[in-house]
């Protein structure tokens, strides 16, 4: 397989409106990013992926796009973008857009168009239906922030489809004007020297709304066979699709590079393990360590050379890891470390969300009025109809809520975690106070410098990147692998679990500890007992 640079790299996401503040209005802004590129350096990352900065009423936090070429006016500018740009690249750091191209807000120009009569030029750019017979919804398709995902519009007497909030309105793939609008578009940001791009939920463009079929229709991968030769394909660029639905077959056709398609996808099939199954994210249950070790082998092993793996615990739509699957109190470094050295050093690009590298948690709320996030809100409304008691679904926003990702990045014990001078947006984590930035720069034993020499390890070893993988038969807790490349072996061993543990693998040689979480000795595996949360990764003579 041939070999490119973000194969190699770690990618770190940035949530500008959480990241750090530089005005003192409250709201993280791009000058706040550029402030900060020194110490994303520090860690050694390759590329930021940037969530959304263009113009935006905030239905979703900037994933309602009204103008695709412009900044949104509390970040800061289009200059202020540029500077952003060219000062990461003198740090070997590229920058990922967020491309937001299923749907855009409905306060975007060509929607403001579409919206003024049936044969306006721009209507075709939407998804529009004429009401059922009894006059109610065309059909059952539900947006993912509850109710119909239709619309209706009374100008012109038919719905238009949403399946995100009815602020946005979802674009129409099969109009040939709207494709070549986007991918003139794409082409503008690709001009600016930009890193790549990733893509938002691009496994429903193919959408056949008629049909309800949404995820992976008929059409997707021909428009993005042609997105890639419109634009990207001709550059040497990262593309990150947001799907939902792979399995590691549909990955293949994504991200096989015979296919021209992407980079990569986020696959989000471990991320479901902790829902009761074929019910919603908020419907608790407990992680199987095995289902996702077997989760996890599996995409390892499936995409093989056909196609390549992103590594994620995190982003702005899911819960703290520590919290949701380490353990947030007295073991919090140590899972957050054991956990870090378990995904980093499988194959595949592993991506880092803000405060993820300092052991971020979730935040705690009692109330609902202290929630700002659209998802959760809606979901809130809809089960207090429905009957819920409030307790339980307060209770899965604690658990599952992304406004637990979204608090301000804790950089130091001052007031509102060094993140504004002025009123943060969202509450910081009061936890902020031992959990911040300075704090772990200033401990040589924090979670960042295990981050950190995870990325020095990849950076100075080929089995990092290329190694093959196999998963160990152990005790059930235990998640332990194995690496090999061009005669050189390492094996991973981590206690996913707060008890003690024993892994007995007694004909391994051990040259050399590669990272670990603790400062232990470790010379044997033969009835090794693992500490809780112990995690290391050995390399072993052959
Ligand atoms: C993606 C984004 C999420 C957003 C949704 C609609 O899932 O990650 O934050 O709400 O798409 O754009
Ligand atoms: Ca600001």
């Amino acid at each position: 397989m041939k070999q490119y640079w973000w194969q190699s790299v770690v990618v770190y996401q940035v949530y500008p409106r959480s990241f750090k503040d530089s005005n003192g209005d409250g709201i993280g802004d791009i000058q706040g990013i550029i402030g900060k590129l020194d110490y994303l350096q520090k860690l050694g990352i390759g590329a930021i992926w940037l969530s959304p900065v263009y113009q935006s009423p905030n239905e979703d936090n900037g994933y309602d796009i009204s103008d695709y070429q412009a900044v949104m006016a509390e970040f800061g500018t289009m200059a202020d973008l540029d500077q952003l740009i060219a000062e990461a690249k003198q740090r070997g750091i590229r920058i990922i857009m967020d491309l937001v191209v299923n749907h855009t807000s409905d306060e975007h120009a060509w929607f403001v168009e579409a919206r003024r009569s049936k044969n306006n030029p721009y209507r075709d750019y939407y998804v529009w239906a004429d009401p059922a017979k009894d006059g109610g919804v065309p059909n059952g398709l539900q947006s993912t922030f509850s109710g119909s995902a239709w619309q209706y519009d009374q100008t012109s007497q038919q719905y238009y489809l949403h399946l995100f909030s009815q602020k946005q309105p979802d674009l129409n793939w099969q109009n040939k004007e709207m494709r070549q609008a986007v991918y003139n578009m794409m082409n503008f940001w690709i001009d600016k020297g930009i890193g790549g791009f990733r893509l938002d939920v691009i496994d429903l463009i193919g959408k056949q709304p008629e049909q309800e079929i949404t995820g992976n229709g008929p059409k997707l991968h021909q428009y993005l066979q042609e997105m890639n030769q419109q634009t990207f394909g001709h550059h040497d660029l990262i593309t990150v699709g947001e799907t939902w639905g792979a399995t590691p077959e549909i990955a293949k056709l994504y991200s096989n590079p015979e296919s021209h398609e992407l980079s990569m996808v986020f696959q989000f099939e471990h991320v479901g393990l902790d829902e009761q199954p074929g019910k919603a994210k908020w419907d608790l249950q407990p992680l199987k360590i095995g289902a996702l070790k077997r989760v996890f082998a599996k995409w390892q092993t499936e995409l093989d050379d056909q196609g390549w793996n992103s590594l994620f615990w995190n982003n702005h739509d899911l819960p703290r890891i520590i919290s949701r699957w380490g353990d947030d109190g007295q073991y919090r470094v140590a899972s957050g470390k054991m956990l870090a050295i378990l995904l980093h050093l499988l194959k595949g690009t592993p991506y880092i969300y803000q405060g993820e590298e300092i052991g971020m948690t979730n935040r705690i709320v009692h109330d609902i009025s202290e929630v700002t996030d659209i998802e959760s809100l809606r979901m809130y409304d809809e089960r207090i109809k429905a009957g819920y008691p409030k307790a339980t679904i307060i209770e899965s926003i604690n658990v599952k809520g992304r406004d637990n990702a979204r608090t301000p990045m804790q950089w130091n014990q001052t007031t509102n975690a060094g993140f504004t001078t002025g009123k943060p947006w969202l509450a910081v984590n009061p936890n902020y106070e031992t959990i911040n930035v300075e704090a772990a720069l200033a401990d040589p034993d924090s979670l960042f410098y295990t981050y950190q020499k995870l990325i020095e390890l990849r950076k100075n070893n080929p089995i990092v990147i290329w190694g093959s993988f196999e998963l160990l038969t152990t005790a059930e807790m235990i998640f332990a692998y194995k690496r090999c490349y061009q005669g050189e072996t390492w094996l991973v061993v981590n206690n996913f679990s707060n008890q003690a543990q024993i892994i007995d693998l007694p004909d391994v040689k051990i040259e050399q500890v590669l990272i670990q979480n603790g400062h232990e000795s470790i010379t044997s595996l033969a009835n090794y007992h693992l500490s809780p949360w112990q995690s290391f990764a050995v390399k072993v003579a052959n």
